[in-house]
Order: structure tokens, then C-alpha cells, then sequence
């Protein structure tokens, strides 16, 4: 969503803050701007649009500017036009803020500014955070304590930059529920709410906490809290490198992290198999092991394609380890009082970390007293941060919408979790051995997957003109079946729908005629057969079967218009190949509809939102 940079110290800022919207264009966002400390005042610039509009915006040439703030703008409260663009300034246009999250209490602050006397240009929150720290700076001719001031006064989440022409000598930012980080380099400062805008600049960060702000000029920095408390402001260093959030030759993030399954797969895997013992070795599950052992019900929660991986985890643990599972949305969680307590243990999976309503379920599931791990790919997330322990998913910087690796990823490191859960409970090692030996044994499958790549492609050519289109699956297929279905109405926009292969005829049966592609996912396990049913019913309706089925599988052909084949492996980790080809066709449609894969619309990359 959206996107924050700020810089302060030698160089020229308007560049360095542009390109560092650029690195953050895949969150997704419909409006950017930029302020600019010059000749005495802060110079805006905003519009509805993308960041290379921006740019061309910008007299580069002629703009001296060493420290600026920037944004880009996912609209929340008032349409995403000029007006509502930030950064947006106080009464009197000497202060400039950035601002992601909402400020819930804004209207009440609002009035009670509007009886002051003081005029708003615009319908958002942040504009009345900034007049507000205006309103105060009147108060207190000091930036730093109207900051802190207007901060004490908010309900809601904040990451916010200001700069003012009153104290140009500085930029001051703050984090509540919102991400902020410091950049530390040589000679200058880069403030952002993402890595990827700070790291072609330094690997040294600090990311602050919530309630915490820190105060940057040219040659230093100090942290504290909202309330004047000095804090550490513990430097850690970027777990990524640059190259990784570039597109090295392909065409899209999007296909380059299909590409990378593989790659993000063994980094998943890496140390944590003990082959010649069966076992897991999970550090970050250590401090709560006991709790995991005496466990008795298991809730996972989460969004989106999270959800998803959270449903075929509920599939595996519930095999491997016999403890009941429960998965919930995490926005539906939140809302609905649910009944857990101390002995429950909640996982929060979310590739993002910030997810507003995966963070909103967690903070409810610990208030009534649960432990929370978070399954979590960005490193210093708040929702890695926010709960006890958990474990990193090492898929590398996801920047195309559409997640897959992460994915892949998040399946394995809840397989990972089964097993380890299953071998300290009711599984042999002989079975440990054989789950292990198959999950090292994954990423030169996906290899012999992408391999195929041309004909999944051909398949994408005959079917992109399609309006429908149905994912069918049983047992762990089925939520595969919903990611398969979500892949493609998110960057093709073709309406599509998961379900489970047996309920097609409780329904969506009736949407069976020939222009109607069906994706069955009909690999081996013991409901097969029961499947190839299923697939019958659908062509004596005369609706196209593409099935994804195993390699040596002699029954499917005759049935299906066209047959993906995978590797054979274990009939639970088998969602973790059939994924590939669906990510694959979901790709080439979109692309043959000239669709923006890396950023659909009305999509963003982290959800911070209700
Ligand atoms: O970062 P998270 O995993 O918490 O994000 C959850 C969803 O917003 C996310 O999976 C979304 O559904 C993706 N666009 C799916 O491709």
C-alpha cells in the first residue's frame, strides 16, 4: 500500500527519493508525490499517478534539494486525485508530512481545529495530522515537541516523515503499527516504510518500534519514544541484496519468482532437515516448545494466499502430528470473539508481516492469553516482531503482487512444522526419513516443472478469451484449487472460483457448458479415482478439462483436453509442485490480455487497510 521515503545529507534528494518511490511501486499505490526543502521553503510536488509521471515533474536540473520526504498514495480516505495526494502541509505550508495508516480519531481532531479557525484543502487524515502539528508548532516553536505532541493525541496507526522550513536542518519520523526505517549512511540518511527503497544505499538499518520517532539531521540521528524516553535504536543490517529486487532480465517480478521456487525453496529448507534422523531443527520455535508439545488445538490465521497455505497446513499437521486444526481469516477472527485461551496456539502466516487484519487477530488471540507465532517472510515485520516466536520463510523480497514463492515457501515451512511437530509426538523416524528425503527432493521438481514452460504457454494462448473459469480439487488439492482461482482473477481479471472437486455437483455444475475451462488438480492420492469422476461429469457436459496430473499417469489423457504432468512425490507435499503450472497459466493469460501482472489494479502488495 502506501509507500513512504525520506532523505537528508549530501546528495541530491530529489533523485534519490524518486528512485526509492520506484523501489516501492510494487505495493501498489494510485497517486505520488514529493516536498523539497529549497530557497527557504518546502516545495511540493503531487498528482494523481505514477511515480515516472513524478519524475518528469521534477526540474532534476535545476532542484538543489539535499532533504525531502516522498510518498505514493493507495487511497483510503478521499479519492486518490491531486487534492488528497501527499505529502500534505499545515496552514502554513511551512510543515510537510507523509503519512501510511489511518488516523481514526481524525474527524473529532478535525472539528476541533475547524472551530479554531484553522481550513482544510483536502478529505484525509493525514491533512489534519499536519495542520494539527502546525496548530502545535504555533504553541511551541519546537518541531520535535509538536511532533511528539500531535502523536500523544492519535488513535490509529502512523508511519509518518515530516519536514518543515521552520527547522530545515532535519527530518523527524515516527512508527505506530505502520513501518519506518532509518537508513545509516555515509554522510546521509534514508527514511522509508520498505527496505527495498534504502538498500542500494546502505545495508545498516534501524527499524523503529512502535511509539517511536527519531529526529534525523545530516550528521546523526536520535531515537526515543513519543513520550521523550530515550531509546537504543538497535542497528541491524538488510537480510537482502539488491539484486533480488531487481528483475534480472525477465519480463516481470511476477515470472522471475516463479522462476526463483526452486531457489526460495531450498533457502526454506536450508538447516533445518535432519535427514539421517528424521527430525526438524526449528531455532525459532525453541522458546515454545513446551507449549507446543502440550498443545491441544492448533488455529491458523491469516489472508489471502496466505489462507490458502494456512488450509493445506491444516491438511498436514492434523496427518502428521494428530493435533486438531482450526483456520481462520484473520479479518473474520478479529470480529467474532473466538474461543481460545492459554492453551491454544495461534499462527499467523503472512508473507507481508503487515497485514493489518492478520496483526489485528494476533493482538486478540495474545489478549485472551494464546501464544502467537508468526510464519513470516519479511525480516523486522511488525508481525514478526509482535509475536512470540516464529519462523522466517527465507523466500527472498516477493515484489510482484501476485505471491508465489512466498507461497511455496510458506507450504514448506508448514511442513516443516508437521513434521517437526509429528516426530516429537507419533511419527517413526522410517517416516521422518521418507517426508524429509521428499522435501529435498522439491526443488529439482519445480525445475522439471518450469521446464514446460512453453506448453503451459500454448495452453494460456488457446483459453485467455475465457470470462469463467473453475479450479476443482479434493483433500490437499482443494485449497490449491482456491489459490489456482485467486492467481488468475487477481492479474487476469477473469472471474474464476476454487472448490472442492465432489461439491461441483452441489452447484457450480450448472455453469458447465463448452466455453467453460475446468482446472482439475488430479494427482495421485487415494481419492484418484473419485476424482476422475468428477472429471467425467464435466466432459459429458462438454466443459475443457486441463488437468495437472503425475507424471506415469496413464488413465488422464484420454479424459482431459490437456494434461500438465509433475513429478511424482508425496501425495501432502504434492501442492507444492501442482502450484507451478498454475501460476504459469494464470501468467501467460494475464499477459496475453496485457494485463500489469507486477501490479494489478486496485491491488497492493502489503494490506495495512481494514
Ligand atoms: O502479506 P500477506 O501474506 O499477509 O498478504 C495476504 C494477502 O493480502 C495476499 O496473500 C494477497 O492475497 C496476494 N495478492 C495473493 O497473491
Amino acid at each position: 500500500m502506501c509507500g513512504i521515503v525520506g532523505y537528508i545529507g549530501k546528495r541530491k534528494a530529489s533523485e534519490i527519493l524518486i528512485n526509492g518511490l520506484k523501489r516501492l511501486e510494487y505495493r501498489g499505490y494510485d497517486s505520488s508525490g514529493v516536498a523539497l526543502y529549497e530557497n527557504d521553503k518546502i516545495n511540493i510536488l503531487k498528482q494523481q499517478g505514477k511515480v515516472n509521471q513524478l519524475d518528469r515533474m521534477i526540474p532534476h536540473d535545476m532542484v538543489k534539494s539535499n532533504i525531502g520526504i516522498a510518498h505514493t498514495r493507495w487511497a483510503t480516505h478521499g479519492f486518490p486525485n491531486y487534492e488528497n495526494a501527499h505529502p500534505h502541509t499545515d496552514n502554513s505550508k511551512e510543515i510537510a508530512i507523509v503519512h501510511n495508516g489511518i488516523i481514526e480519531n481524525y474527524s473529532a481532531i478535525k472539528k476541533k481545529l475547524l472551530q479554531d479557525g484553522y481550513t482544510f484543502e483536502s478529505d484525509t487524515d493525514t491533512e489534519v495530522l499536519a495542520v494539527f502539528i502546525g496548530a502545535l508548532y504555533k504553541k511551541t516553536k519546537n518541531l520535535e515537541q509538536a511532533v511528539r505532541l500531535a502523536l500523544n493525541e492519535v488513535d490509529g496507526t502512523y508511519g509518518i516523515a515530516v519536514v518543515s522550513s521552520y527547522e530545515p536542518d532535519k527530518i523527524i519520523a515516527a512508527r505506530l503499527g505502520s513501518p519506518m526505517i532509518l537508513g545509516i549512511g555515509e554522510d546521509e540518511y534514508i527514511l522509508a516504510s520498505d527496505a527495498a527503497a534504502i538498500i542500494a544505499h546502505t545495508k545498516q538499518v534501524i527499524y523503529l518500534e512502535d511509539k517511536e520517532m527519531v529526529v534525523v539531521r545530516g550528521d546523526g540521528y536520535s531515537t526515543k519514544t513519543i513520550d521523550n524516553l530515550a531509546t537504543t535504536g538497535d542497528i541491524k543490517e538488510i537480510d537482502f541484496d539488491i539484486e533480488q529486487i531487481e528483475k534480472s532480465g525477465y519480463e516481470h517480478f511476477m515470472l522471475k519468482e516463479i522462476f526463483e521456487q526452486p531457489d526460495s525453496i531450498r533457502n526454506s529448507l536450508r538447516g533445518r532437515l535432519i535427514i539421517d534422523k528424521g527430525n526438524v531443527r526449528l531455532g525459532g520455535l525453541n522458546s515454545v516448545r513446551d507449549k507446543l508439545l502440550r498443545a491441544k488445538r492448533i488455529i491458523l490465521t491469516a489472508c489471502g494466499t496466505s489462507w490458502h497455505a494456512a488450509l493445506t497446513a491444516e491438511y498436514l499437521i492434523e496427518q502428521l502430528a494428530h493435533i486438531p486444526v482450526e483456520v481462520e481469516y484473520a479479518s473474520e477472527f478479529r470480529y467474532r470473539n473466538p474461543i481460545i485461551g492459554p492453551d491454544d496456539i495461534v499462527f499467523a502466516l503472512s508473507q507481508s508481516g503487515e497485514t493489518l487484519d492478520t496483526l489485528a487477530a494476533i493482538k486478540e488471540a495474545q489478549l485472551k492469553g494464546a501464544t502467537t507465532l508468526g510464519i513470516v517472510n519479511v525480516v523486522g515485520s511488525t508481525i514478526a516482531r509482535e509475536t512470540e516466536a516464529g519462523i522466517y520463510l527465507h523466500a527472498g523480497p516477493e515484489i510482484g503482487v501476485a505471491s508465489t514463492k512466498a507461497y511455496t515457501s510458506q507450504l514448506t515451512v508448514m511442513a516443516l512444522i508437521a513434521l517437526y511437530l509429528g516426530r516429537q509426538r507419533y511419527l517413526s523416524q522410517l517416516d521422518g526419513k521418507r517426508i524429509g528425503s521428499e522435501m529435498m527432493a522439491l526443488p529439482d521438481k519445480i525445475t522439471s516443472i518450469l521446464a514446460q514452460t512453453d506448453k503451459i504457454k500454448e495452453i494460456a494462448d488457446q483459453y485467455y478469451q475465457v470470462t469463467n473459469c473453475l479450479y476443482l480439487g479434493r483433500g490437499v488439492n482443494f485449497p490449491l484449487a482456491l489459490e489456482g482461482a485467486l492467481k488468475l482473477k487477481e492479474i487476469s481479471y477473469i472471474h474464476a472460483e476454487g472448490y472442492p472437486a465432489a461439491e461441483m455437483k452441489h452447484g457450480p455444475i450448472a455453469l458447465i457448458d463448452e466455453n467453460m475451462p475446468i482446472i482439475f488438480i488430479a494427482t495421485q492420492d487415494e481419492i484418484y479415482d473419485k476424482v476422475l469422476s468428477n472429471i467425467e461429469e464435466v466432459r459429458t457436459r462438454r466443459g475443457k478439462v486441463i488437468a495437472i496430473a503425475n507424471e506415469g499417469d496413464t488413465r488422464i489423457a484420454s479424459l482431459a483436453n490437456h494434461v500438465i504432468y509433475i513429478p511424482n512425490t508425496l501425495p501432502m507435499l504434492n501442492p507444492i509442485l501442482a502450484v507451478v503450472p498454475l501460476q504459469l497459466l494464470s501468467y501467460y493469460i494475464a499477459i496475453k490480455l496485457g494485463r500489469d501482472v507486477d501490479q494489478p489494479r486496485n491491488l497492493a502488495k502489503s494490506v495495512t487497510v481494514e
